[in-house]
């Protein structure tokens, strides 16, 4: 009795230390996401609150956002595990306090057994399916050599920043609703992709509260934590990988994992009004969209035009049908083939491209293709700001919700199905209806055109946005307008992340909006001649407002559309 007394007595000692320093207590059984926080030192925006917390919470033991951004990816990899991954790949652009930007590129690589025509029949025709679904779709995952490639410009040990991410998985935490209804949905695929059931299998039906245990990935994470990057591309791990594609004639081979490099590339940087951009180059074709958008519009004054009129709908479907005709003929992985970069985002190619712009009428993708040059959306975004300046954008995917749906049987991780992200033939659309060329074709070690479109504004050289979505092929249009919305709209950051968005990407030539998209703008935009497409949510934006001279100075928004959490302090 005397011992439950005086537990309890701590207990509200802890409790009411805690709520002094500020720490938020997370259980992750038990436990809300905030969408809006105004903070003071640092904050975290991710798909999911327990991610963001466990983000923020290394922030406060001292670690900065590079730390955060690692403990963020890891803990997604098992919380959020329709995107969060170990086995897919992403992007990281910082800048960092002492100014420097960086991008470090951990895309997935085509095997070495892979080839240009290997999603299609003897008779020339794509077999989606194959590019889609199962252990063929998978290329060969970036995430782990990232994440160590990162610890370069971090500040604690690997062993810490892993420790939430085996915890969650050993003890479980508690699925949200979406989360159950996607694992039931899901169900026959993942016994029918798999080689025996994984972890997302239950008998009975799953719903909003039940504790997911994810005990083969915990191991998994151990011996990343004991052995390194070793840990995943070699020994156990790489033998699992191995076996689980034997079973299910999957190609990746141990030599592509051995062999798997992730790389520092220059960002891409341009000024947009008086702000500066910074995004990722190739192998995404975000950083090229944004800049090649936002420069076709910057004279046309798209802040004196009303939000979401006709006529700004307009100017920015006409430069994404620009852009996106580019992407699908120029773009790929530069590393392979010559992508004429310098010229696509000239001021003179982006002037000349505009100049059958006509206000009023809608233009055509049959005749409007790519310029003459001389030369499911499941992924996850975390934005990330820090006490001392540094700021982080990632985007990180599996491609599809739930990648390939094939689990490593044994190790507990989902492979991706990026493969897809390829051109599997000219002119043939993938998952997300973007098709491409030669420029993306499949070739050995070569990396698929990407969409991700992390991305930090910066004003007077100091961060002042942190953004990015999933969405496949809508996220820049999505990035660009939550900058338009910010920078030519002057919203509040939460109506930039979620008023009603819209995408163009040349083929198929339409506007695609979310179902509160203003309709008599819809209907103005059709008299024009634009075909209108409702669809479901476009991205999740995750996006952090730092302003100067303020008392809180950064807000971080999680967007509306899904569970995502903001955190900070
Ligand atoms: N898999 C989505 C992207 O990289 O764009």
């Amino acid at each position: 009795m005397k011992y439950k007394v005086i537990c309890g007595l701590l207990m509200k000692l802890l409790l009411f230390s805690t709520l002094l320093s500020g720490a938020q207590i997370t259980d992750p059984f038990n436990y809300l996401g905030q969408k809006k926080v105004t903070v003071n030192k640092g904050a975290v925006v991710s798909a999911h609150p327990l991610a963001s917390n466990a983000g923020v919470r290394i922030l406060k033991q001292g670690g900065n956002a590079i730390d955060a951004a690692i403990v963020t990816q890891l803990a997604l990899a098992v919380v959020y595990p329709g995107a969060g991954n170990i086995g897919g790949g992403g992007f990281m652009v910082a800048h960092l306090k002492n100014g420097r930007n960086i991008t470090i590129d951990y895309r997935e690589t085509a095997p070495a057994k892979a080839g240009r025509d290997m999603y299609l029949d003897k008779n020339g025709n794509p077999q989606l399916n194959l590019s889609q679904d199962g252990h063929l779709a998978c290329g060969v995952p970036g995430t782990v050599a990232g994440l160590f490639a990162s610890m370069k410009y971090a500040k604690l040990p690997f062993k810490k920043l892993i420790q939430p991410a085996i915890e969650l998985a050993e003890k479980g935490f508690a699925i949200t609703a979406s989360q159950a209804d996607d694992l039931n949905e899901l169900k026959n695929e993942f016994i029918q992709l798999n080689t025996s059931p994984p972890a997302f299998v239950k008998k009975t039906p799953w719903k909003a509260g039940d504790t997911l245990i994810q005990k083969d990935l915990a191991n998994t994470l151990k011996r990343i934590r004991d052995l390194g990057a070793k840990g995943f591309y070699e020994g156990r791990t790489a033998n699992l990988i191995v076996a689980e594609m034997t079973k299910g004639k999957g190609i990746i081979s141990y030599q592509d994992l051995k062999n798997y490099k992730p790389v520092e590339r220059k960002a891409i940087e341009f000024d947009y009004k008086s702000f500066h951009i910074i995004s990722m180059p190739l192998p995404s074709s975000g950083g090229i969209i944004l800049q090649q958008v936002l420069k076709m519009i910057e004279k046309r004054n798209i802040g004196a035009m009303k939000f979401q009129s006709a006529e700004s709908v307009q100017l920015l479907t006409e430069a994404e049908r620009r852009a996106y005709a580019d992407r699908a003929k120029y773009l790929g992985d530069a590393d392979f083939v010559k992508v004429p970069v310098k010229v696509l985002v000239s001021d003179a190619y982006l002037e000349a491209r505009m100049k059958d712009y006509t206000a009023g009428r809608a233009g055509n993708s049959e005749t409007i293709k790519e310029g003459i040059v001389k030369e499911s959306e499941e992924t996850t975004h975390i934005s990330i700001i820090d006490a001392e300046g540094n700021a982080v954008a990632i985007t990180t995917t599996l491609n599809g919700s739930y990648g390939s749906r094939t689990v490593v049987s044994g190790a507990g991780f989902i492979l991706n199905n990026e493969m897809d992200d390829f051109s599997v033939k000219p002119g043939v659309p993938n998952m997300y209806g973007a098709v491409g060329s030669g420029a993306n074709a499949i070739a050995p070690g070569k990396r698929m055109l990407s969409s991700m479109t992390p991305t930090i504004v910066l004003k007077n050289n100091h961060p002042y946005l942190v953004v990015g979505t999933p969405g496949g092929t809508t996220i820049p249009t999505s990035v660009i307008q939550s900058l338009v919305n910010m920078i030519d709209y002057n919203m509040k950051p939460e109506d930039a992340v979620n008023k009603p968005k819209f995408h163009h990407q040349w083929l198929p030539d339409e506007i695609f909006t979310e179902k509160d998209f203003d309709a008599a703008t819809a209907r103005r935009l059709q008299e024009m001649g634009y075909k209108i497409t409702i669809r479901g949510e476009i991205g999740r934006t995750e996006l952090i407002e730092i302003k100067a001279g303020k008392a809180k100075p950064i807000t971080a928004i999680a967007d509306k559309r899904g569970n995502d959490g903001a955190e900070g302090y």
